[in-house]
């Protein structure tokens, strides 16, 4: 029988090459920029009923139409893996009514999702996201607060070369003057787009604008540009956007071109892209946008005006520069004992058990070899110091301490080696 493989597009994250000990730095760092903005972590299920992205995604969206992961379950309901986080977010916030409870939550989340896409650099069908969203908040403020959460998070990674591309979509009525301005200038070429935009031509004209397909760029390129549909009131909303986030400090580039790919965005819209040509095609680290009216979509007798963003962890991590990550201070425990003296290996494992109640990172080759192999493991795993105990140090309460770095070595009473690691550990972190 031939060894198994994982799902294409679907990765494995090693911890011996440092993977694991970089995605947890990244989302340690996440977490706590968030707090300092006031988001608190909210946790949904991976896979939710499919109409709930068909009703808050898009069933005209990429996502919905191509790349969705969908199953009946044995009670024979149709479910999909969520291809994203912010339809589950909200179906939660209406679900347990929490803005019954607070005028403004402020939610941020991490984790998996899955979308069926052809797997490439920076582009994979189980994929991670943080992202960030507020709920009953309709101000321009709101909209910088957030893409200021974004940048700031960017920044603590050491991403610097990126670009904030920045646009209104309008209300409902700027929506509707703007499809209509798209059908009057994409139908006379409609011949000339590709079979995909020619079918979305009457269906969701603006999907258009976000078509990848060679065919389409002409004609985008001339295409009528929506901030000439906008109302006052959406204008206003952009203005005032752009004065804050001046005051903010935080450089943007008015694109009007930008639609994103997901049917529910309303007024403002952005994304950061990376501008260092490390993630090559897939260079967006970041979507987002303002969504008013996905909550009424979703069931909510009140309109919740909402905005947020996410952001695929597997593009920060290419991104991001990759520093030397410190050497941990870890403590080794080497029995100098035959396998058969069983207590000078119980002492061996005890010891280490009190190391790490103490807060100290300790092992054991709990193979209990030779002590040159327990040596020559103990160093192979990078440890500081090593502690050796043998039938004379467990009769007397005491170990050999050896450091690594020097070779230096002391007789030390046991109770005061772990003291003194204790401290150093601590001093370590
Ligand atoms: P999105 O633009 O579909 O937006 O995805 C956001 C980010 O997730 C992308 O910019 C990219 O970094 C990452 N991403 C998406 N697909 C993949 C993939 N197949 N492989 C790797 N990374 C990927 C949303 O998901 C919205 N929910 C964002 C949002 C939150 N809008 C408002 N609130």
């Amino acid at each position: 029988m031939g060894t198994l493989q994982a799902v294409s597009g679907m990765n494995d994250l090693l911890p011996g090459d440092g993977t694991t000990a970089r995605w947890q730095r990244l989302e340690a760092d996440f977490r706590a920029v968030c707090s300092r903005y006031g988001f608190a972590e909210v946790r949904t299920p991976l896979c939710e009923s499919l109409e709930l992205f068909q009703r808050g995604v898009g069933e005209t969206t990429d996502i919905v139409e191509k790349e969705m992961y969908t199953f009946k379950d044995r009670g024979d309901r149709t479910l999909a893996l969520r291809p994203e986080g912010t339809a589950s977010a909200v179906r939660a916030a209406l679900e347990h009514r929490v803005l019954d409870r607070e005028p403004v939550v402020r939610w941020s989340y991490l984790g998996a999702m899955f979308r069926a896409e052809r797997p490439a650099k920076g582009r994979y069908r189980q994929f991670h996201q943080v992202g960030a969203e507020i709920y009953g908040d309709a101000s321009a403020a709101a909209d910088a607060e957030v893409i200021d959460l974004a940048t700031s998070f960017l920044a603590s990674l050491g991403i610097t070369q990126c670009t904030v591309r920045l646009n209104s979509l309008g209300g409902p009525d700027a929506r509707a003057r703007y499809r209509d301005a798209l059908v009057a200038y994409f139908t006379p070429h409609r011949d000339a787009l590709s079979p995909d935009s020619a079918s979305r031509l009457e269906r969701n004209p603006l999907r258009i604008l976000d078509s990848k397909d060679p065919r389409d760029q002409p004609l985008k390129a001339a295409a009528p540009s929506i901030l000439d549909s906008l109302g006052d009131e959406d204008r206003a909303h952009f203005e005032l956007l752009q004065q804050y986030l001046r005051a903010l400090g935080v450089p943007f580039e008015v694109t009007p071109s930008l639609v994103r790919g997901l049917d529910y965005y309303t007024r403002t819209v952005f994304e950061i892209v990376d501008t260092s040509g490390s993630l090559g095609a897939q260079d967006t680290l970041c979507g987002g946008g303002r969504y008013d009216a996905l909550f009424t979509e979703l069931g909510s007798h009140a309109p919740v005006p909402a905005i947020g963003f996410a952001m695929g962890i597997e593009r920060l991590l290419l991104a991001a520069p990759q520093p030397e990550a410190p050497k941990p201070f870890r403590v080794a425990v080497v029995a100098a004992a035959k396998s058969h003296e069983t207590p000078v290996l119980a002492a061996a494992l005890a010891l280490a058990k009190e190391l790490r109640a103490n807060g100290v990172t300790a092992t054991v080759d709990t193979r209990f070899g030779s002590m040159k192999s327990q040596m020559r493991r103990a160093d192979d795993l990078g440890s500081t110091v090593v502690l050796v105990l043998g039938g004379n140090e467990v009769a007397n309460g005491t170990v050999t301490m050896k450091r690594m770095a020097t070779g230096e070595q002391q007789s030390l009473p046991r109770a005061e080696s772990i003291h003194t690691l204790a401290t150093e550990a601590l001093g370590a972190r």
